[in-house]
């Protein structure tokens, strides 16, 4: 078989061993040839097809981002973006796609399937929000990263007295902010899934102060608002598409803070940095099992699936369970974060 494998949307730690799993597993063990698209579905729609094999996925297990290259483009959205994929399938001989992406890319890809062509999913974004699958890859490596940053800004606040406001990526949904957040004693966590009274941040902070330390951590999501109750709104913190702007709200929630108590408040945007360098082993490893079952399936036949994670196990679930979604944060560790 000839199958085709791109990565799209924003990058993340594991993608290349992701790949790499698809082309030693493809041309080893079913003796498949495997074909790569630069710059994901945008790549795909200009044929910019580049032949992989064990040599070129030598060393790259370590290496963060994605060795094809990506891009933010949807070919159900472009003027005859489908009939364009169906002619670079037929030019390039495909049998199947192997399309690597968070929601946007898999929802594009559903499309793709819906028109006859054989796609297998797998599930990537730093943001965590894919239904279906209980982890995504890129996720481990972001909250390791964002994690040690709150270890680190622990001395700091400490040494000046300062409320550390930081300020974490995940879309609309608070996985990374509320994993790292715990993960590394964040004192407050802001997650989209429990939009906040800023009084009662400001209240939290000044008895924390008073009567315990004279330092404050307070992790906010790029996705997370005000409650509808909060006497405090946000200015505009989105962009056209309705997805957050970085550093917006982190901005604006460390100078009311400061302004409500007092205490000096400094702000910290990790932003790329948590999509950056090596992924962790279990991103690694992860990434590793979803591009065998992927492949695998793809040999089988198997089509408008994408390879998910349930409990111990990868299964292959439909795109029509993630198409539309988001994953927010369940209630059980919104509560683990609250008032530690
Ligand atoms: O989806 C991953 C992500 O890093 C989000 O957390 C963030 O809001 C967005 O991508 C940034 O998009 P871009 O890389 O296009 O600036």
């Amino acid at each position: 078989m000839r199958i085709g494998v791109l990565t799209g949307g924003g990058d993340c730690p594991g993608l290349n061993a992701a790949i790499r799993a698809i082309v030693k597993r493809g041309s080893s063990e079913h003796g498949h040839s495997i074909v790569g698209f630069r710059n994901g579905w945008r790549g795909f729609l200009d044929g910019n097809a580049v032949p992989l094999d064990r040599n070129d996925v030598r060393g790259v297990l370590v290496h963060g981002g994605t060795m094809l290259g990506t891009a933010r483009c949807h070919p159900d959205k472009e003027p005859g973006g489908l009939e364009r994929v169906r002619e670079v399938v037929e030019a390039e001989r495909l049998d199947a796609i192997i399309c690597i992406g968070g929601d946007g890319t898999l929802k594009a890809a559903s499309r793709v399937a819906d028109t006859g062509i054989p796609v297998i999913g797998i599930p990537k974004t730093i943001d965590n929000d894919v239904v279906g699958t209980d982890v995504s890859i890129g996720f481990d490596t972001a909250m390791m990263i964002a994690t040690e940053a709150i270890d680190r800004l622990h001395s700091t606040a400490e040494s000046h007295n300062r409320v550390m406001v930081v300020e974490l990526m995940g879309r609309h949904s608070g996985w990374i902010a509320v994993a790292a957040g715990i993960a590394g004693g964040a004192d407050i966590i802001l997650a989209p899934e429990e939009p906040f009274d800023m009084e009662k941040v400001a209240k939290r902070i000044t008895y924390r102060h008073r009567s315990q330390a004279g330092f404050s951590i307070v992790a906010v999501a790029e996705g997370a608002r005000p409650s509808e109750e909060s006497d405090w709104s946000l200015d505009t913190t989105t962009d056209e598409a309705g997805n957050p702007i970085a550093g917006e709200i982190g901005q604006q929630v460390t100078r009311e803070i400061q302004a409500r108590t007092g205490y000096e408040a400094r702000l910290t945007v990790l932003g790329y940095v948590q999509r950056g360098g090596t992924p962790t082993a279990a991103d690694r490893l992860l990434a590793t099992r979803m591009g065998v079952a992927a492949i695998d399936a793809a040999t089988l036949g198997v089509t408008k699936k994408f390879t998910a994670v349930r409990g111990p196990e990868i299964v292959l679930e439909d795109f029509s369970v993630m198409v539309g979604k988001t994953r927010f944060v369940p209630k059980e560790l919104l509560e683990a974060a609250r008032g530690l």
